[in-house]
């Protein structure tokens, strides 16, 4: 299927998503319940519309575009991403999966009308866990596969509650159990790869196989506040000096460990956080990853027993609260990934099959169904960073795979 202005509609509307939540430095800020999350929410829901879609909202927040089939008693084709990103994103991750999903309906119903099967795009409302300490809360609800310890009462850095941001965004929190699909015969995403890979084996296409695994902790290091100038250095139950060797620590265990295991240490918060007192108090989070849970897990548990030990020295106690465990995901589904190879063949995109290090709406859909991602090239490798760049072409293939595999599901007589 060759590629016609529809698909500038994808690039389109992610310059209409891009100029939402974007910071006077640049990146793009769209947080769960925030009024840019709200504002975004609310464009992507007014283009689904123009697109020609039935549009609607779940009890979270999540937006469905749906083309109904013929067929209205079969399962749903749905695509789709994440509307909200990480503070000081890019304007592709999560956004481009949604871009090219209306794009790809709209572009279908203009050209072949109605559908066999019904097809849905839609924006999750959240998936990245960066206001508060939970993630995927959009397709978790929806796949009932919640990869997140935390609940409602959940708080973000100003104490403000997931409740209490639902009812602020106009959701009613005790209606999030409501938002459950099990009507959903595959899920398939469209997102930029924010890795390398592609752009080193000058490959157009990803077709993902799996998910890493990964697990997110605030790690809490208490010693006792103090004066900086009278307190001699061997007194010191400094929470700051144990958690800085314990950060120095964890980066060279997983270069040791090797194996493409990850650790990363992205936030630390010290109280009091004045020069001349001694910290009492350090929270850090830890974000550990790999494709199998057993080295993840060993990881982990190498890896508290040298905080404590470290922590002893220091006179200071080490508490570790895991508030993401998303195991690795299951293989996506080889039918869906061999028809994305012939389709990429037959379009002359060279392509290869790859691995996810980073999580994605996908890999809990291919807990309860059909599940396939297609990646498109990142400038660099560079994501989550006003810096993430996909070229317009990049964008155009990646749609036209997603537009040509909908169509052989919805409309094709062989299905799935
Ligand atoms: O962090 C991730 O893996 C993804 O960007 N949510
Ligand atoms: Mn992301
Ligand atoms: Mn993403």
């Amino acid at each position: 299927m060759e590629a016609h202005g529809e698909r500038l509609h994808a690039a389109d509307i992610l310059s209409q998503l891009a100029a939402i939540g974007l910071e006077p430095d640049g990146g793009i800020t769209r947080l769960l319940y925030d009024p840019a999350w709200r504002q975004a929410q609310q464009a992507v829901a007014r283009i689904m519309g123009e697109a020609g879609l039935s549009v609607s909202t779940d009890a979270i927040g999540n937006v469905y575009g749906k083309l109904e089939g013929t067929d209205r008693d079969a399962p749903s084709f749905v695509t789709g991403s994440h509307i909200d990103s990480v503070r000081f994103g890019g304007q592709y991750d999560g956004a481009l999966g949604i871009a090219a999903g209306i794009a790809a309906l709209s572009k279908l119903k203009q050209s072949f009308g109605q559908p066999r099967r019904t097809l849905e795009v839609v924006s999750f409302c959240e998936e990245e866990g960066s206001r508060f300490p939970l993630a995927y809360w959009g397709s978790g609800n929806v796949t009932g596969c919640k990869p997140f310890a935390g609940s409602l009462e959940a708080a973000d850095a100003q104490g403000v509650s997931l409740r209490e941001a639902m009812a602020g965004a106009g959701y009613d929190p005790s209606a999030h159990r409501d938002c459950r699909r099990t009507d959903i015969e595959a899920f398939v995403e469209l997102h930029i790869e924010q890795g390398a890979v592609l752009e080193r084996e000058q490959r157009e296409i990803g077709i993902v196989n799996a998910i890493f695994g990964q697990r997110r902790y605030f790690v809490d290091v208490e010693g006792r506040s103090d004066h900086a100038g009278t307190t001699p250095m061997q007194m010191r139950e400094d929470a700051l000096a144990a958690a800085a060797e314990m950060i120095v620590r964890l980066r060279k265990a997983a270069l040791e460990t090797g194996d493409g295991l990850v650790a990363t240490v992205g936030m630390l918060e010290v109280s009091p956080g004045i020069a001349n007192v001694i910290p009492g108090n350090v929270r850090f989070s830890l974000d550990i990853r790999h494709r199998e849970e057993t080295a993840i897990e060993d990881f982990c548990d190498r890896t508290f027993l040298s905080f404590s030990a470290i922590a002893a020295q220091h006179r200071v106690t080490a508490r570790y609260t895991c508030w993401l465990s998303e195991l690795p995901s299951p293989p996506m589904d080889a039918e869906l990934r061999e028809r994305l190879a012939r389709i990429c063949d037959a379009s002359g995109y060279a392509h290869l099959e790859i691995s996810s290090g980073a999580g994605h709406d996908a890999g809990l859909f291919a807990r309860i169904c059909k599940a396939a991602m297609i990646f498109v090239p990142s400038r660099g490798g560079i994501s989550h960073s006003p810096l993430e760049y996909t070229a317009p072409e990049e964008i155009e293939r990646g749609c036209d795979v997603l537009t040509q595999l909908l169509y052989q599901l919805a409309y094709g007589e062989e299905g799935l």
